[in-house]
């Protein structure tokens, strides 16, 4: 009797074992995916950096035809939008404020990840956006819990900050 319980505990154990180590296996795949996504962001930042040998081997190339002309246009523009994107690539500094309590959904310059792009949008809009977002009128839980805690002083300063980033990132040359 007691050495099969013993058995049976044992088969049990062995049981738990194999199904530890494939919870393991699981992770270390969810970890070789992330891995590889990496990797992929950093082949793309090289490809980025690469770019000003290439347009000039582009440009004075004698057999580079429009076609290919146009091709490297539309590769730039990618780039470009990409390097918006990733945020890291900061053009110009901003407020401490904003860089707490927005970057992380508008990007470091307000390029856009989560929530929607703020370059290029007017003081005077964004901050009757944030207003209305305050007020409950125009809804969204994120942006009314963020900004329920905030005072009017600070909602005039930071539309007035976003209102100046699009000519910041102009004077940066983007
Ligand atoms: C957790 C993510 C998140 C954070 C943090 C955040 N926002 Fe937003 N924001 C959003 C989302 C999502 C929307 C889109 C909501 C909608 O349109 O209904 C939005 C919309 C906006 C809009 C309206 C844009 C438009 O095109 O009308 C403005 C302006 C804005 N946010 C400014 C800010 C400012 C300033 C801060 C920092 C105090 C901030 N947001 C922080 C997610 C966020």
């Amino acid at each position: 009797m007691i050495r099969h319980i013993i058995a049976a505990i044992a088969t049990l154990l062995a049981l738990w074992a194999m199904y530890y180590m494939y919870q393991l296996d699981v992770e270390a795949n969810r970890f070789g995916e992330i891995q590889k996504l990496l990797e992929r962001t950093k082949m793309e930042v090289k490809v980025e950096k690469k770019e000003p040998t290439q347009v000039v081997q582009a440009a004075s190339a004698p057999s580079a035809d429009k076609e290919a002309k146009k091709k490297e246009d539309e590769l730039q523009k990618k780039l470009k939008a990409l390097r918006e994107r990733a945020g890291n690539a900061m053009a110009f500094k901003v407020s401490p404020l904003y860089k707490q309590k927005c970057s992380s959904c508008h990007g470091v310059n307000g390029e856009g990840i989560i929530g929607p792009r703020l370059i290029g949008k007017s003081s005077d809009y964004v901050l009757k956006a944030l207003e209305d977002f305050k007020s409950g009128k125009r809804k969204n839980y994120v942006m009314y819990g963020l900004l329920s805690k905030m005072d009017e002083s600070q909602l005039k300063a930071l539309a007035d900050e976003i209102g100046t980033f699009e000519a910041k990132l102009k004077a940066q040359g983007n």
